[in-house]
């Protein structure tokens, strides 16, 4: 690819159309590992926490043994839900429908009402099981069987982040839910370049000295280098900022570190789960931290959504991306066209 290669942007359709979300649940979402929550909230056995994988809802929880264990959130019986909140502790797994119960390792344990001999054999209604791992102090899952492990899905973002402090080396500041209505796409779209920076972020442009902005195939991210001009409160010397395909934005710094999971709810709904760990001690930095982030996360889904209601509305049908300028969003395009390709993952018991 030269300097001046242009590649057709993906079609509009593609952030609108319900069936093109359908497939990207199982195409893309199914198949990768999904932030779900920090490892140190899982602390002692009964302890769990949920999340949303594209519209599957699961959780995580740390069973008498110690070991993680994560499952769908999903009852056998009747498809009620087993938690109703982000996280917690618990005794036991018991369904908020109609009480069935089930122990840490997913095992039907009492059906209340159903005969104790009859046709029910619960060794058969055990919950639905998800992979889940922990990569430096961050909870993953992953639906699919057949995927990699963490580790190696993460690739070289472990040596490229290694030069930086680590989640162990601050403290939780928060996690911010923000809600938008723009295609998760137009996100990771406007996430994988640096082009918008000065038209977009005023101070933030103001704050970045250079960014050195490339695509690894280990791991499958775009990575970007940063040099910051110190000017500004909260952000000085070097910065690594990853997104991680599909839908992890990872944030190193010497000051700080943020990540993102965007979930996409809707063809048309993304809601972002943002977490803030900053230096021990000093909460003034960290307030200051987070309210910086705040509003450059603002900034860039104000305008993700003004783009998709230009997608929406019908003209546009698609446009051109310079590689020069925008060689990560190429490389995430084309990530979705490949994984488009490939056959879906088969869940549940369907088959
Ligand atoms: S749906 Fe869970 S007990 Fe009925
Ligand atoms: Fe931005």
């Amino acid at each position: 690819m030269t300097a001046t290669t242009l590649i057709d942007t993906l079609p509009a359709s593609w952030y609108r159309d319900a069936q093109v979300f359908e497939k990207e649940r199982r195409h893309i979402f199914a198949r990768n590992w999904h932030l779900i929550g920090r490892s140190e909230q899982l602390a002692k056995p009964g302890d769990y926490v949920t999340g949303d994988v594209a519209g599957w809802p699961v959780f995580a929880v740390l069973d008498r043994e110690g070991g993680l264990r994560a499952f769908h959130n999903v009852c056998r019986h009747r498809a009620g839900p087993l938690f109703d909140d982000a996280g917690g502790h618990c005794q036991t797994i018991r369904c908020l429908y109609h009480g069935w119960m089930y122990g840490f390792d997913g095992g039907l344990r009492t059906a209340p009402g159903f005969p104790e001999t009859g046709a029910l054999d619960k060794s058969k209604f055990g919950l639905f099981p998800v992979r889940v791992d922990a990569w430096r102090g961050l909870l993953f899952v992953c639906l699919d069987p057949e995927a990699p492990p963490l580790d190696a899905w993460m690739g070289d973002v472990a040596d490229l982040s290694d030069p930086f402090p680590a989640i162990t080396d601050f403290s939780f500041h928060s996690l911010t839910t923000y809600e938008g209505r723009c295609n998760w796409k137009a996100y990771g779209d406007n996430s994988c370049e640096g082009y918008h920076l000065p038209f977009i972020h005023g101070g933030l442009n103001k704050a970045v000295a250079s960014a050195d902005i490339r695509a690894y195939e280990n791991g499958g991210f775009v990575g970007f280098d940063i040099g910051y001009s110190g000017e500004g409160d909260v952000r000085a010397g070097k910065g690594l900022w990853v997104y991680k395909f599909p839908a992890v934005l990872l944030h190193f710094s010497e000051r700080a570190i943020n990540v993102e999971q965007v979930e996409a709810l809707e063809p048309g709904r993304i809601r972002i789960q943002s977490y803030y760990w900053v230096p021990k001690g000093d909460e003034k930095f960290g307030d200051d931290y987070v309210a910086d982030s705040r509003a450059v996360i603002a900034e860039d889904m104000g305008v993700c959504e003004r783009v998709q209601k230009n997608l929406d509305a019908g003209l546009y049908s698609s446009g051109k991306l310079s590689a020069e300028k925008e060689p990560g969003t190429i490389f995430f395009q084309q990530r979705i066209r490949e994984a488009m390709d490939l056959p879906p993952v088969e869940l549940g018991n369907s088959a």
